[in-house]
């Protein structure tokens, strides 16, 4: 399939410039498509499948960007909103040029592994409910976690709104008053894991997104920072499809 696009889109949209930048840039006659020293701006080209070198130089044009956020407290996990902070505030604007946009959602205080892409398909994937992507998370949990509970999980509960969840495994790595827990579930209902240990009569203090499916939060990220995945981790996604 052919994507033809304005050779001052692709350019902008690669972050040669704004796009004014880029028509002066070709006018000058640093371009050259296939060899060729283009002047036209609006010349249509497949960036997938034709040479573009600027001042010489090779383009390496990408189509897809792939950013592992480690999402820090009190941002929401939205594009844009008038009044709050999303997670897009955090990324520079040399990515936010391709347009990413987060894989499912974070509550506003959960921290840990968001993916951001503008790769609709596999967005599409990882956040489709019939796919059942395994999700990890680490809890704090105000109440003594019990082996009861980790049954009750294996079991599927029973939610405020009557909706039971797909079996979830729960681990109990310390049980005390404020027990730590890892919890892995295969659905992303809202609220899910806070609503599952209130119907079983406890509160989550902490949570925090550890994985989705095989790709693992850099725990070298501290929350706000990010990173693009490496070529392995975006082949081990794609992989999935
Ligand atoms: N479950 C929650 O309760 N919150 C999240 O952010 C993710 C899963």
């Amino acid at each position: 399939m052919s994507n033809l696009q304005r050779l001052d889109k692709v350019l902008a949209n690669m972050g040669y410039g704004s796009r004014k930048d880029v028509k002066k840039m070709i006018k000058s006659g640093a371009v050259e498509i296939e060899d060729t020293v283009v002047l036209d701006p609006e010349m249509k080209i497949d960036p997938e499948v034709q040479s573009i070198k600027v001042n010489g130089k090779e383009v390496v044009y990408r189509k897809y960007i792939y950013l592992m956020l480690n999402k820090p407290q009190g941002v929401i996990t939205a594009t844009e909103d008038m009044n709050q902070h999303t997670v897009l505030d955090l990324i520079n604007e040399e990515y936010l040029k391709f347009n990413p946009s987060p894989v499912g959602r974070l509550d506003k205080y959960t921290e840990g592994l968001l993916l951001l892409t503008n790769d609709g398909t596999l967005n599409h994937y990882l956040t489709s409910p019939k796919k059942e992507i395994d999700k990890e998370y680490y809890a704090e949990v105000y109440g003594r976690v019990t082996k009861s509970d980790v049954e009750a999980f294996r079991e599927g509960i029973v939610l405020d709104d009557g909706y039971k969840t797909l079996p979830a495994e729960l681990e109990i790595l310390e049980e005390s008053q404020v027990s730590k827990v890892l919890v892995k579930i295969k659905e992303g209902k809202f609220h899910q894991i806070k609503r599952m240990f209130q119907a079983v009569g406890k509160k989550v203090i902490y949570l925090k997104r550890l994985r989705i499916g095989n790709l693992k939060l850099d725990e070298t990220l501290k929350p706000g920072e990010y990173r693009e995945l490496t070529e392995d981790e975006v082949k081990a996604l794609l992989n999935l499809l």
